[in-house]
């Protein structure tokens, strides 16, 4: 079996897990919260993002995180930003690199967007432009790759398509995003299948919401097929605001289980992690969806 003897983790915990929480996190708990994710090692952490605050209130205290956290040397603080006016606020918060966010489905593109997919890439083309000219990373995401909440079936060919665009216009790497956790493992081979014919193997992320449990099962599924990084969220955190029902990405924890068993190096402290997720969960009163941190309590 071809795995890799590597794995980089994408902790999207601050934002993605964060995002969706309805009661008002303050400021230092989320400082404190991407300071104990470094500390564990996690070596790149999507933390915040610069959209309209108006539709995603929790992350309007983006720019006082990312002046509030101790950041440490080598590692990438990287933020979501949907149009100019939102990169231009990420440089200003000297976030480390951005993410622009693509849909494979219209009807999702409109309602977390307010556009079509056509009308996101333009504003991405000047995000590219400004990123190239400061020399900052550019990471591109494609949400709903197995399936829309609001149009259904999505085909592969289309998510190939566009993550193929989002590659030609400079993004470094493109995330598979299952945003509402759909995806079963042969559906997810062949998906990334589909997209390693047009974008080498080692550009392409996966992302995967655990909604229906089938996240771990995914992630190993595309890491046979020679995928290298994965995204996560300590304690399981998250959803998408514009995906109602989408519980968190994979947990972390549990990834980084997985990856042990099979022998794959990432580079975290396991024990520090849980103890990450313990914090945030009991600071904002939360549910710990870590299957592995509910063990370690007991064995
Ligand atoms: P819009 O309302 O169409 O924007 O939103 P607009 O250009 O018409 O501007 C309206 C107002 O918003 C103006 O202010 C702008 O200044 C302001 P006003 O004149 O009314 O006072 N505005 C901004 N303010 C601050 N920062 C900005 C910004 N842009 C406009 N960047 C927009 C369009 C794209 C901004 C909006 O739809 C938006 O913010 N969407 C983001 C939604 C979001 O964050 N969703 C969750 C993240 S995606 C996700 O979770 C999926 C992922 O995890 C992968 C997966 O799981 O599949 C990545
Ligand atoms: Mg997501």
């Amino acid at each position: 079996m071809a795995l890799p003897k590597s794995v980089r983790i994408v902790e999207v915990g601050p934002r993605d897990g964060l995002q969706n929480e309805k009661s008002v996190i303050d400021t230092k708990t989320k400082i404190d919260f991407i300071n104990q994710l470094s500390a564990a090692g996690l070596t790149t952490i999507e933390a915040g993002s610069f959209v309209n605050p108006k539709w995603v209130p929790q992350m309007a205290d983006s720019a006082a995180v990312f002046s509030g956290i101790k950041r440490a040397a080598g590692l990438s603080y990287a933020a979501l930003t949907p149009n100019i006016q939102g990169f231009e606020r990420a440089v200003s918060a000297q976030v480390s690199e951005v993410a622009i966010f693509a849909a494979a489905s219209e009807a999702f593109s409109q309602k977390n967007l307010n556009c079509s997919i056509d009308a996101s890439l333009a504003r991405f083309t000047k995000i590219m432009r400004a990123a190239s000219d400061a020399n900052i990373p550019v990471r591109g995401y494609v949400s709903c790759v197995a399936g829309c909440p609001y149009q259904g079936d999505v085909d592969p060919k289309v998510v190939q398509t566009l993550s193929r665009r989002l590659i030609d216009m400079g993004c470094y790497e493109v995330s598979l995003g299952d945003t509402t956790g759909v995806a079963t493992p042969l559906q997810t081979a062949h998906l990334v299948e589909t997209v390693a014919s047009a974008v080498a193997v080692d550009k392409i992320a996966v992302h995967m919401h655990d909604t229906r449990g089938q996240a771990l099962a995914n992630i190993f599924a595309a890491l046979q097929l020679g995928v290298s990084t994965v995204d996560s969220s300590v304690a399981g955190l998250g959803g998408c605001p514009y995906a109602k029902g989408a519980s968190g990405n994979v947990a972390t924890e549990d990834l980084i289980y997985m990856l042990n068993g099979l022998g794959i190096e990432h580079g975290v402290d396991l024990n520090k992690l849980i103890a990450a997720g313990q914090y945030i969960c009991t600071s904002i009163g939360r549910s710990n969806e870590s299957k592995v941190a509910a063990a370690s309590v007991y064995c």
